[in-house]
């Protein structure tokens, strides 16, 4: 027998509490944004983001998921995801990746952005800027009724011309009552799979890790949670949630005070 996965699709009820939760969750962005900087530690970062999500009445989906222990993600150069905030200040060239997910009335949202903190390297700009290009070039390879392998196709041709690996262990994902759920979706090409239909009424994340050299990476089995480079080069990562709709693309996570599409970061 076949196993039929199934995707739910959301009704227009239901996209309100998307976008009302995706709203939420890049307002926190915005909110933490001007304290992303040199000398701040990651757990005060941490700290921050979860009173706000509290303050509002909203939940903090990480802490205690499958018993992560903080609110948000911090992922520190060869830190390819799932870094947990710690007491080491930010230094002058590094670059976090900051990941937030809150559960608004039920429904959650999920994005992500890389912080450069200070001057960085010409490869760190180079990543940074190229990582944050991938996510767009995934978010405006798909249209209704599209194929969820066109997302991967697109980021990692876009990526490998830029001189760059894509992370294979780690996806995208689709996300509305839970954070993980139906369907995968890889940053990379695959032969098989992601032959899956993107309907009006879906809702998943597009989230690409780019690296500078392997795209492998290694589980720290001390804390069980970080990943990083096999070769400790560095990773950068950006996050948004979307919704398909009969139009296109809808953003749920869209700032207001990030870098919007197109932008460049260096100029
Ligand atoms: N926010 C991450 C994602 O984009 C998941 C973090 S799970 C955690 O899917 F437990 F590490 F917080
Ligand atoms: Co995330
Ligand atoms: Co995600």
């Amino acid at each position: 027998m076949k196993l039929i996965k199934k995707i739910p699709v959301y009704n227009e009820r239901e996209r309100e509490g998307l976008r009302v939760a995706g709203r939420f969750n890049a307002r926190l962005m915005d909110y933490l944004r001007p304290h992303v900087k040199e000398g701040v530690t990651t757990l005060e970062l941490d700290k921050l983001a979860y009173e706000y999500t509290v303050g509002h009445g909203h939940v903090p989906a990480c802490l205690g998921y499958l018993n992560y222990p903080r609110t948000i993600c911090t992922s520190v150069n060869e830190v390819v995801c799932h870094g947990i905030p710690n007491n080491v200040p930010l230094k002058k060239g590094d670059i976090v990746n900051v990941d937030i997910t809150s559960i608004v009335n039920g429904w959650y949202g999920d994005l992500s952005e890389t912080f450069c903190i200070g001057e960085i390297s010409q490869e760190a700009k180079h990543l940074v800027q190229t990582t944050f290009d991938a996510l767009w070039v995934g978010i405006r390879s798909i249209e209704p009724f599209g194929m969820v392998r066109d997302i991967g196709r697109a980021i990692s041709k876009f990526a490998h011309a830029n001189g760059l690996s894509v992370v294979q262990e780690y996806q995208g994902h689709g996300i509305g009552r839970a954070f993980h759920q139906e369907p995968g979706i890889p940053h990379f090409e695959q032969d098989k799979g992601g032959r899956v239909r993107i309907e009006p009424g879906m809702c998943f994340t597009i989230e690409p890790m780019l690296n500078v050299g392997s795209w492998k990476t290694e589980l720290d089995s001390s804390d069980g949670w970080t990943v990083r480079t096999i070769d400790r080069k560095l990773s950068a990562q950006f996050e948004h949630t979307i919704l398909m709709t009969s139009k296109g693309p809808e953003i749920m996570t869209l700032t207001e005070n990030g870098p919007r599409e197109g932008a460049k970061l260096f100029a």
